[in-house]
């Protein structure tokens, strides 16, 4: 059974929709802040563009070649083992279970949205208090919200790929560049822009931790949204005069600059206004609505295209999470879409609901798991160690277990066959390793 392609246009927006996500606008600011700024956003830049550029060829490679849903890909396109290689395939739970929790936090986006047009916080501390106090006990707030994602969400996969996947990216994307573009001029044209350009773009090596270094390549693969049988799976729906090598090009790139604008336009936000970068989910949440307040009535207009801009980034990257289960049960089990996108929608709607509950003061208790809430948990292990885990999966397979002969064909008319011997050896034996070097510095064995 075949499902529709995407158009050329539709495929590369697509792709960018699942990459530029809370990844770019939320979290690569607040990491750039906590491991000093320039030294850290060069090394990040380095992973993503060359890092980045070659997994994401072979992932698009996968898509190409195997023409299926993640799992059946890597069992017909493994050269030897092909029993053990479908597993592989099953990274495809990975977003889902993500996706449980990225909708709680599109929730709270949504709810910021609304605040916006209400009343901004007039301090920090209320800005603080309103947080937390979403956070840890407003349920009904937050369970509304997550409702309407799962309903927003379901009802876009439920159309399928070209009237449902393509259709929304093709609309939210170029909003979402005008959106930020308005903020970037805003932003060029406040002092405080030197700054922030300063702070972003002037390494200062003493700042750079090897943690740092290692985060930095874990933001490289999160952002791309790499090792999670995603861009495997859009990519099975490529038209056939695609040329995989640009479009790799073009999704990281658009992918970086709209994380560095995004990191300009809220550093400078927080610099003029003199405020501290909060950590984590704070510095979006937290401290950015205060300082909106105190850019007065623009303040006001600028936050609702923030959180607009926001909110449709994470939706297009939602919609990415639950494709490939939803294709994998369509083409493995010859269920209808429509049963199978209710079947994963309620999955993650119920994860969701746990994952929420779990940062309600009431409830702690009962779901936390040691130091952690069962939400921070489901996010260190899949962000954190699953997604590279998954990147070491896809070099290796497309290393070491696919047809050399077909990705010869395939690449060497696209980038020559010098490139293609560069690419084959990143793929081979350097990527892996440097992904190792994540995953061991996540289980704390590196920071001793
Ligand atoms: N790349 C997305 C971001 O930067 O926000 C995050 C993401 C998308 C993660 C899709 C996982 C995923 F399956
Ligand atoms: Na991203």
């Amino acid at each position: 059974m075949k499902t529709a392609k995407f158009s050329r246009l539709g495929f590369i927006l697509a792709a960018v929709g699942s990459a530029v996500g809370l990844g770019n606008i939320w979290k690569f600011p607040y990491v750039t802040g906590e491991y000093g700024g320039g030294a850290f956003v060069l090394i990040y830049l380095i992973t993503a563009l060359f890092v980045g550029i070659f997994v994401l060829i072979a992932e698009l490679l996968i898509g190409k070649l195997g023409q299926s849903d993640a799992v059946s890909m890597f069992e017909n396109l493994a050269t030897k083992h092909k029993k053990a290689w479908k597993w592989a395939g099953f990274v495809v739970i990975v977003p889902l279970i993500i996706l449980s929790y990225y909708s709680v936090v599109i929730g709270w986006i949504f709810h910021y949205i609304v605040i916006s047009f209400e009343k901004l916080p007039t301090t920090v501390k209320e800005s603080t208090d309103n947080f937390m106090n979403l956070l840890t006990s407003d349920y009904q707030t937050q369970l509304f919200y997550h409702t309407i994602v799962f309903v927003l969400v379901t009802a876009i996969i439920l159309k399928g790929i070209k009237n449902g996947i393509e259709k929304i990216n093709k609309i939210l994307m170029p909003l979402l560049g005008i959106l930020l573009g308005i903020l970037f001029v805003y932003s060029i044209n406040i002092d405080a822009f030197v700054d922030a350009a300063h702070f972003m773009f002037d390494p200062d090596f003493s700042k750079l931790t090897s943690t740092g270094v290692i985060v930095a390549i874990g933001q490289a693969f999160y952002t791309l949204s790499l090792g999670m049988g995603i861009i495997i799976t859009y990519a099975a729906s490529l038209p056939k005069q695609s040329n995989i090598v640009r479009s790799s090009l073009i999704i990281a790139i658009i992918d970086t600059i709209v994380a560095i604008v995004a990191g300009l336009i809220i550093f400078t936000l927080l610099f003029d206004k003199g405020a501290q970068s909060t950590k984590g989910a704070g510095l979006v949440f937290i401290s950015l609505p205060s300082v909106f307040y105190e850019f007065g009535g623009a303040g006001q207009f600028l936050a609702l295209l923030f959180f607009i801009a926001i909110a449709f980034a994470g939706i297009t990257s939602a919609i990415s999470m639950m494709e490939p289960t939803v294709l994998y049960l369509i083409q493995r089990f010859n269920m209808s879409r429509t049963k199978a996108a209710i079947i994963c929608s309620i999955f993650f709607y119920l994860l969701g609901i746990v994952t929420l509950f779990s940062n309600i003061t009431e409830y702690k208790p009962l779901l936390n798991v040691g130091d952690k809430s069962f939400f921070d948990w489901v996010d260190f292990v899949c962000s954190t160690m699953l997604v590279p885990c998954g990147g070491i999966l896809v070099v290796v397979f497309v290393g070491y277990y696919m047809d050399k002969t077909k990705i010869r064909k395939e690449l060497v008319p696209l980038m020559g066959k010098t490139f293609v011997s560069i690419w084959f050896f990143m793929i081979r034996y350097i990527i892996p390793f440097a992904l190792f070097a994540v995953i061991l510095n996540e289980t704390g064995i590196l920071n001793s």
